[in-house]
């Protein structure tokens, strides 16, 4: 097998994704690096308002969790500049034996990744936003990807580990067409839906979502539908359609905005159960599902299925895509599975950093 050079990798972020994903690095990097002849090694974890420089210092942050005293505070913003003191003690030799790993939530890091993807840098990123809501971002990371071999890997924006965005680029990369994609991407949806399908009353369905973890403490995030929209976007540009997000057909699940969930708790609460039941017909069950079409049409709403089909048989939390590919004719690809979680998404990233030093786009 050939050996690799050491991969150094650079994390924005170490909230509940951030944290176990250095943990599997440490735990399973020699193991990698056996198998795979890829050495991974931290150059830095950067957080908001502080940065760790260095493996001895990620080392130590896997063995006593969130302990932050060695961390350097920093300034914010986030433009290249932040990486200049990575690049001052590793080098810049050779940018392709750096990866670049995006585990934030929010749309800051996208000039940087975009950036780095244009100096040559691996990009790995689990965070939906600057691909879905910054109107181009999508188009000009996959262009300087292209344009330089860089990998650009973003398999965990949509399903976290499940193989869903590796399974259409194969597909497309080979020839065949997409004709359609049916997806219900949301973890918290699939569950509150699910749990609803099988009698629960909503507001319990929605509590249980929230105990499980696959629903935020506020579930009106969830409810909102803004995750599931984000990822019905990350599938349709995949895909090759130029899909923005205002383009996406949607039904909203709310009726209007609430100022928190005790305020859509009663009223609210109730409009929005007697429309699923209404919504639901006998021998049927509802989700909050999303398609994208060769067409250009992009819609996202609440969807009736056979009990007897496929989606009469997930389990609350599951989430389904189904790939309709010209070469597989009437019978659609299916993924299905856990979409979600911090150690399935951790795992998920720490794949398309392997295949990333690996040069794989
Ligand atoms: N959790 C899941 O199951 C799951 C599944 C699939 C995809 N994802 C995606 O994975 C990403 C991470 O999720 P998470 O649950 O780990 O989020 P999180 O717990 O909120 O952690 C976010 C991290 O990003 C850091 N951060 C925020 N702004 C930053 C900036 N400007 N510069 C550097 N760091 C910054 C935060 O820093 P501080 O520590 O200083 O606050 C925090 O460490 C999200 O995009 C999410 O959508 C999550």
């Amino acid at each position: 097998m050939k050996t690799t050079p050491v991969t150094h990798i650079i994390q924005l972020g170490y909230g509940k994704v951030g944290g176990p994903l250095v943990h599997l690095v440490v735990e399973n990097r020699e193991r990698i690096a056996c198998e795979t002849g890829v050495h991974l090694e931290y150059a830095a974890v950067v957080r908001s308002s502080s940065v760790a420089q260095g493996d001895d210092l990620a080392l130590r942050a896997a063995d006593r969790g969130a302990s932050f005293d060695e961390w350097t505070p920093r300034a914010p913003g986030l433009t290249l500049d932040v990486l200049d003191p990575v690049f001052d003690r590793f080098g810049l030799p050779d940018t392709t034996r750096y990866a670049l790993v995006d585990v934030t939530a929010t749309a800051e890091t996208g000039p940087l990744l975009l950036e780095a993807l244009a100096m040559g840098i691996p990009v790995v990123t689990a965070n939906k936003i600057p691909l879905a809501e910054t109107s181009g971002w999508f188009e000009q990371a996959r262009a300087a990807s292209r344009h330089a071999h860089t990998p650009f890997r973003y398999e965990c924006t949509v399903g976290a580990s499940l193989p869903v965005i590796s399974t259409l680029v194969d597909l497309m990369t080979t020839g065949d067409t997409i004709q359609r994609i049916v997806a219900l991407p949301s973890s918290s949806l699939s569950c509150i839906l699910g749990s609803f399908n099988r009698g629960l009353p909503l507001e319990e369905a929605i509590v249980e979502a929230v105990r499980r973890g696959f629903a935020e403490p506020n579930p009106l995030t969830d409810l909102a539908g803004r995750d599931a929209l984000r990822k019905i976007v990350i599938l349709a540009k995949t895909m090759g359609l130029s899909t923005s997000i205002g383009d996406v057909s949607q039904e909203p699940l709310l009726d209007r905005d609430y100022p928190d969930f005790a305020a859509f708790r009663g009223d609210g609460m109730a409009r929005l159960a007697d429309r699923l039941t209404a919504a639901r017909q006998t021998g049927m069950v509802t989700y909050y599902v999303g398609s994208a079409s060769t067409d250009g049409a992009v819609t996202l709403g609440l969807r009736n299925f056979p009990q007897a089909s496929i989606w009469g048989t997930l389990e609350p939390s599951e989430n389904l895509f189904l790939f309709s590919a010209a070469r597989f004719g009437d019978l659609p690809i299916i993924v299905r599975g856990i979409g979600g979680g911090p150690i399935l998404t951790a795992s998920g990233v720490l794949a398309d950093v392997i295949k990333a030093a690996q040069g794989q786009n």
